[in-house]
This record gives C-alpha cells, structure tokens and sequence, in this order.
C-alpha cells in the first residue's frame, strides 16, 4: 500500500500536525475494517478490578499496518486479544469486517514474543501446521510455505528442526507459519523483543519486504519507537493505565520501504515527538487524537 501524505516540516506548536491521522473513528463503522469502539477491558482479580483498557476507539482500513506504542503494563497486550477474541471485552464493541467479535478467530494469523515451533518437526512441516491442524489439504499449501520461507531467506533451512536455528530464523519461521492460511488480520505481539539488535534489524527488513508483496491488515505491538515507525503505515500511543489511544500518526514514507528511510531527517522527527508523547502523555491526551 502507498502512503500519499507528503512530508512537510512540522510548524509552529503541535509538530505533529502534518503526520496526524485526520479522524481516529470515522462516522461510518463499516467502512472501517477493523473498528473498536468504547472498548474496554477490566480484568478481575483476587486483589481487586485491574482497568486493563481505559476506552479504545479506532479505526483500521483493510491492509493497513499498524503499529501499537505504550508503556508496560498499559493493555497493548489485551488490546490484541480483544481483536483476536481471545478475550471479551467488559465494555464497548469490537468489529471485523461488518461482524462483532465474539470469539476466537482462525483466520487471523498470530505472532507473539516466543515463537513456540515444535521442536520435532522441521521448519517447513512446522510452517504447516495450521493447516493441519484445521485439516486443510496440506499439498494444496506446500507450495505457499516453500514461497514463504524462500522469502524470508530460510530456503535452505527447510528440512532443519529449530534447535539448529538462531532465534532470529525461528522467529522468521513463526511468521510463514502466520501467514500460511492467508489470514485476514495479523496479530502481532512484541514478535523481535527477544531478539538482539542485529537480528531485530533484520526482521524488520524481512517484515518490511514481506509486507510490500502481501499488504495484510496488521496491529504490531512493540516497545521500539524506530521499529514502529520503519514498519507502519500508522503509529498509535497509548496511554499508562487505564490507557487511551492518546496519538494515532499516518506516516509519510512510501513503500516499498528501504533502511535508508532511518537516516531521514523526517524518521527521526517522528520518532522524538513519539518519545516525548510516550514519556510526557502518561495519561495526557492531545487534543484532537484518539482516545
Ligand atoms: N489475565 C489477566 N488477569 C488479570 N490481569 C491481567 C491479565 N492480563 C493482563 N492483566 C493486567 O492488565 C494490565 C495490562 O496488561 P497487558 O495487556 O499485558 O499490558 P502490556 O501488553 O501493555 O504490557 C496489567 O496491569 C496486567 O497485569
Ligand atoms: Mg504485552
């Protein structure tokens, strides 16, 4: 997908004037993809309520990518499993494509910190096991799971079981597993925060090439200004807890994208007044933002 923003200097008091995303919630749901919508999460515990969530509302066009900044513990992580039905929202709506999300969806594709791959099976047998797992015919799909890995320069590595993989590689694994069955919507949580800094580098360029071919609607949770922004077409921040969407950027950089966006000036622009909404907005929203 290409951005058309033009690059412009940020003016005067609110530098982020020309990156910010014109309307967080469109009037029409449904022209959205992805739509939250008050949606709130308050966990229930022995010690008491946890606000997870304060109140998130968004909109996500299809094959947008989206990347997810915020503090620890603020609810970036329950904001995932909210889209992905793996937990109920206590308040608010959550919808997909015209339809509220009420459970666990297998047609969406999950990438979390630890890339859980079987540690018998070979890297290419585990790219397939969603398929097998959803006993679909796995011959219609092998040639999709050669293509993958050959993409993320694991073609020689498929007959290889994971312990003779770095983390960087197994990671690469887990996301052609992802992206196997096609899915709608990838979920994607801190994937490279494991990684070390060679490797993360890497895997966002890996990410980057990948998502110029494949365009899917993605939410990328990470604690790395400069990842977010190198890979997304919007940056959002949330707030500490009870967190809020407090900025949502549409950023200027066209695809496909190469490393040598980092070194712009523009990138590092971004990337400071992101810091400073993320240091300074524990709980201050921007007029004019999400939230
Ligand atoms: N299953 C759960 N039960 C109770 N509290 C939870 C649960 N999951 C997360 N929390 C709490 O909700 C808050 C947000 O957690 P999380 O979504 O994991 O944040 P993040 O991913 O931004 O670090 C934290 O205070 C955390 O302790
Ligand atoms: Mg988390």
């Amino acid at each position: 997908m290409n951005v058309t923003a033009e690059p412009r200097a940020p003016a005067g008091e609110d530098p982020a004037a020309a990156w910010r995303h014109p309307a967080p919630v469109a009037a029409d749901r449904d022209a959205a993809y992805l739509s939250l919508r008050h949606a709130r999460k308050v966990y229930q515990t022995r010690t008491g309520d946890v606000e997870a969530v304060g109140m998130a509302n968004l909109d996500i066009a299809a094959g947008e990518f989206v990347s997810i900044l915020g503090p620890s513990g603020c609810g970036k992580s329950t904001l995932l499993s909210m889209v992905g039905g793996l937990e109920t929202v206590t308040e608010g709506e959550i919808w997909i494509e015209g339809a509220q999300v009420t459970g666990p969806r297998r047609d969406f594709g999950y990438i979390f910190q630890d890339p859980t791959l079987l540690p018998w099976k070979s890297v290419l047998d585990n790219v397939l096991f969603p398929i097998r797992t959803q006993k679909r015919p796995v011959a219609d799909y092998e040639a999709e799971a050669h293509r993958l890995l050959e993409r993320v320069g694991l073609g020689e590595f498929k007959a290889k079981r994971p312990r003779e993989l770095s983390g960087g590689m197994r990671q690469r694994v887990a996301l052609c597993r992802g992206l196997i069955n096609d899915p709608r919507l990838m979920l994607m949580d801190e994937p490279f925060s494991a990684l070390d800094a060679i490797s993360r580098d890497d895997m966002n360029l890996a990410l980057v090439r990948l998502w110029d071919s494949y365009h899917k609607t993605a939410l990328f949770v990470t604690h790395s200004i400069r990842e977010a922004v190198f890979l997304a077409d919007r940056v959002l921040v949330m707030t500490a807890r009870p967190s809020r969407i407090v900025a949502d950027l549409r950023l200027p950089f066209a695809r496909p994208r190469d490393v040598t966006v980092q070194d712009t000036p523009e990138f590092n622009r971004i990337c400071a007044w992101l810091r400073d909404q993320i240091q300074a907005g524990y709980g201050r929203a921007a007029p004019g933002t999400g939230g």
